[in-house]
């Protein structure tokens, strides 16, 4: 049960132009932290709502570092819900799809959940049929984070710390990861994340959010979808990667022009679920897609420092979870945009490296902007 929340920042931020031309400009941005509820070993954890100065609103939970909600306004300014999720966190206990989590040690999947590292086969959870899947039975989305409103220059947000001790989920070192919400005034949902260990490990962080930009009013084949990649990563049967990056350019995965979701549904068996290689310029961050949904008018785009993005239309949703607003997620109610590098990286010596060594630091960006056209 969420109680009264206690507000722990009011922003008093003022425009430069504030002395000349004599206008007030008071913040709206705040921070408020509320109960959400115990863990079944007893443990008190927090919801957190995130609001910025044009009332945009990003709440999370320090289970799983969880974004429960996005309120996000469309062109007539009304706010809507844009991320799949729930509104008690007994229902996130109870087992969900990853909905708005933070996924580590390694996002996607390491085939036959093994590994080799410097002469030593490490040995994973096999949690998905035969590989091992978004770092195992209990990986960073069922872990309790450390959490420390921020407030800064860029506008409110909470930074989330988790220490995950050596062989946790049979990963070698201790790892010390740092992840970053920031809710900015340009309507950002800005994550960063930042780790360092002891020991040689492949580390794969991302942040498994669903959107569905009309709010759940409809389901998402009408989104109009554009991703910069011109290659995606060949899988199997069981989606691991058979170590093939193809051209899509023309096929019914090529997204370099705007497409609706649906417009080529009948010619992917199952649905999208597929490793996409971002075309990289040489600036740090570059554009990963950008998706626009006609009857809110709602525009997000996705920036990232990462090499590729897993594009997933929630193909595993089958209408057994009601989320909030009483929303059945069904197959294709919401979609991912998980940047990350590829999957079973460890086993694939073609592919960038994702080994995190002692004495290097871990680093990566993500925004998600919104807005309306
Ligand atoms: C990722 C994977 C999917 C699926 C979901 C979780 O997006 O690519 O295959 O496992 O996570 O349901």
């Amino acid at each position: 049960m969420v109680g009264l929340g206690v507000v722990l920042n009011f922003i008093g931020c003022k425009s430069q132009n504030e002395t000349k031309n004599k206008t007030q400009n008071v913040s709206k941005m705040e921070i408020i932290k509320e109960n959400f509820g115990t863990t079944t070993e007893g443990v008190t954890v927090d919801l957190y709502t995130l609001k910025n100065n044009n009332g945009m609103i990003v709440k999370i939970t320090n289970y799983g570092g969880i974004v429960t909600s996005l309120l996000v306004p469309d062109k007539n300014g009304n706010m809507d819900d844009v991320t799949l999720g729930f509104d008690n966190l007994q229902a996130y206990l109870d087992g969900h799809p990853y909905f708005g989590c933070i996924v580590g040690r390694y996002g996607n999947r390491i085939a036959k959940g093994k590994f080799e590292l410097d002469g030593v086969e490490y040995k994973l959870a096999t949690n998905n049929d035969e590989n091992h899947l978004h770092g195992g039975e209990i990986g960073f989305d069922k872990k309790i984070w450390d959490a420390e409103p921020v407030e800064n220059e860029e506008g409110v947000g909470l930074k989330l710390h988790y220490v995950s001790e050596d062989m946790e989920e049979g990963y070698p070192g201790n790892l010390d990861v740092t992840v970053t919400y920031m809710l900015t005034d340009e309507n950002e949902l800005k994550i960063n994340y930042e780790a360092t260990i002891n020991k040689p490990c492949p580390i794969n962080l991302t942040w498994h959010g669903y959107f569905n930009l009309t709010g759940g009013k409809e389901k998402i084949l009408n989104h109009e979808m554009e991703i910069n990649a011109d290659k995606y990563v060949v899988v199997d049967e069981t989606l691991i990667p058979t170590g093939e990056l193809r051209d899509l350019i023309g096929s019914e995965m090529d997204f370099t022009s705007p497409k609706t979701i649906g417009s080529r549904f009948d010619k992917v068996p199952g649905g999208y679920d597929h490793t996409y290689v971002i075309n990289k310029s040489s600036s740090e961050i570059d554009l990963v897609a950008r998706v626009y949904e006609p009857t809110s008018g709602r525009v997000m785009e996705v920036y990232s420092t990462e090499p590729s993005v897993q594009f997933y239309t929630g193909n595993f949703l089958d209408g057994s979870l009601t989320g909030k607003n009483e929303i059945v997620y069904e197959k294709q109610v919401g979609f991912c945009l998980e940047t990350q590098h590829f999957p079973d990286s460890p086993n694939q010596p073609s592919f960038p490296s994702t080994i995190l060594k002692p004495g290097e630091k871990y680093s990566q960006t993500t925004i998600y902007k919104f807005s309306t056209k």
